[in-house]
């Protein structure tokens, strides 16, 4: 017993030790070093206030034993708006205004480069562009952006709103969880964005069995030995490379690279005629856009159909926004057009809001790559650097009430830097465009054709990676009956207030 008291005693007295001497030594790294940059520099900056946590350990088990957003929110309590942390072995900065996030993502964006761990970078690809940072992202990024512009969305409108139809159709008279019904037509979005509509069922096929091994594997634990999670996905990542070249080389072989996105990082040149990329450079990116389209935007399109169910008289307004469209499409016998999509301003707005309250992209990492001073604190060379997005949008000084779901507040457009779902500066989403496009074909077939109610509780959360409603809602859906619904005439005179309200 004796021998045991003294041995945790000793344990304690090593911990407390060495936490001393870890403070003491960031806080001496604090007190050093030049500037990168930023606002007028203090005496001697210090660094944020906050808990650096265990030594090693941090705060990664109280990020990890709680909703990380209260973990969020306790410190941005406890501390203000920046406070320093310590999580998964990595010293961090959080950042919880707008001005901060302002700061490190667009006018300071150079002192801070973008990281991932080095397992998501192998899975995903070394080359894919949100990696990188300078010349190679700058020139990445203007092609997957042109790919992504109006023109290409619009030419896109009538691929999407088929693979809205069709989803929907798969799913009608079925219980379904709505984040995989989802997952499926974002993963069907990203094909035609990529290939264009040009690709035959067998490879979409392979691609998608493919693709759902390396998803798997992206939050495991990166183990190597033959039979896990992670060592199946990196497997299956190079069977995708493999089917990605094949495309490619059958591509050139016909003389027609294409136009979408795979022909437009194909055939891009530098300023000296060579080809810009090589095939696995291409290939890496187009797992990169894949990877970054398919579970961001099938979690929002969930929270959207859980937020209009939970709203029955919302639902009712943007039932008739959406009424009015479907009349312009003849019924739903034309597909949808650009100009059909630009009109729906209520539903939007709901898009708008749900981004907002869901916040699935909680904040980003960056990390400093000089000593930089903001606001006369010091962030060192080499720390983590986490603007909150979540934070922002859920503070009552940006967002008046803002756990309560209201479209109506984005009749004012919010103010600048404030509502970052999409991110900013250099790195912000270049899919931001197409995710809202798809969201607002599926509203428009999901309540003009259909009627749904969600199974079982939908109050809990549960991360997959991104925040959705517990096991993905369940929801049952099935074609509704437009006549009885007409003569019912569901309208009441509140939902018209709702539409004159929602439209000024
Ligand atoms: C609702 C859906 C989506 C959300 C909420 C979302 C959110 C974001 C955010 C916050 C970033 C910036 C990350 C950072 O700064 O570290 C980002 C980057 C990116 N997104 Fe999206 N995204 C969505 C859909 C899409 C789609 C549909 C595509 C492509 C078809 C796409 C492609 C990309 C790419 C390629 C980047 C990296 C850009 C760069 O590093 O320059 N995203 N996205």
């Amino acid at each position: 017993m004796a021998i045991f008291f003294v041995l945790v005693c000793s344990l304690i007295f090593v911990a407390i030790a060495s936490y001393v001497h870890y403070a003491r030594r960031r806080q001496g790294e604090g007190q050093g070093g030049g500037y990168g940059g930023g606002h007028a520099k203090a005496a001697s900056p210090k660094l944020p206030p906050g808990s650096m946590g265990w030594p090693y350990l941090g705060e990664t088990l109280q990020l990890y034993s709680q909703d990380p957003n209260v973990f969020f929110a306790s410190r941005q309590k406890r501390y203000g708006e920046i406070f320093k942390t310590h999580l998964l072995g990595c010293p961090c900065v959080m950042l919880a205004s707008p001005e901060a996030a302002r700061f490190v993502l667009v006018t300071h964006a150079h002192l801070f480069k973008p990281t991932y761990p080095r397992s998501k970078e192998r899975m995903i690809g070394p080359s894919a562009l949100f990696f990188h940072q300078g010349e190679y992202h700058l020139r990445l990024r203007r092609l997957v952006q042109g790919a992504l512009g109006p023109d290409a969305l619009r030419a896109l409108v009538p691929e999407v709103d088929a693979a809205v139809r069709s989803t929907l159709a798969a799913w009608d008279g079925r219980v379904m969880s709505t984040f995989h019904a989802m997952k499926r037509l974002s993963f069907d979005v990203g094909i035609v964005t990529i290939f264009g509509g040009r690709l035959d069922e067998r490879r979409k096929a392979e691609l998608r069995r493919n693709y759902s091994v390396v998803e798997k594997g992206y939050n495991c634990f990166p183990n190597s030995l033959p039979g896990t999670l992670y060592h199946k996905a990196m497997q299956a990542r190079r069977r995708l490379h493999g089917a990605l070249s094949d495309i490619m080389r059958e591509r050139r072989e016909r003389g027609e690279p294409g136009s979408d996105l795979l022909g437009c990082l194909m055939q891009s040149r530098g300023d000296d005629g060579a080809p810009l990329l090589t095939d696995e450079q291409v290939a890496d990116n187009i797992i990169g856009v894949l990877f970054a389209a398919q579970d961001t935007t099938a979690s929002v399109l969930t929270w959207i159909i859980k937020f209009l169910r939970d709203h029955p008289k919302l639902l009712e307004a943007v039932r008739a926004e959406q009424a009015a469209v479907r009349e312009a499409t003849g019924g739903g016998r034309r597909p949808l057009t650009w100009a059909h999509a630009r009109s729906m301003a209520l539903t939007h707005r709901v898009i708008l809001e749900s981004l907002r309250m869901a916040s699935i992209i909680s904040f980003t990492f960056r990390e400093a790559v000089a000593d930089v001073e903001y606001k006369g604190f010091l962030i060192p060379k080499g720390w983590k650097v986490m603007p909150l997005f979540r934070n922002i949008h859920h503070n009552p000084d940006y967002f008046q009430d803002p756990h309560k779901f209201d479209p109506c507040r984005f009749q004012v457009a919010p103010r600048p830097n404030t509502f970052l779902p999409f991110g900013s500066g250099v790195h912000a989403c270049p899919g931001n465009e197409l995710a809202k496009l798809e969201m607002l074909v599926l509203i428009h077939h999901l309540v003009t054709g259909y009627r749904w109610e969600i199974v079982g509780s939908s109050d809990e959360v549960e991360y997959s990676p991104f925040p959705v409603p517990k096991h993905g809602l369940p929801v049952r859906l099935w074609r509704e009956n437009r006549t009885a619904d007409r003569k019912g005439g569901s309208e009441s005179d509140d939902v018209e207030d709702m539409i004159v309200s929602h439209s000024n």
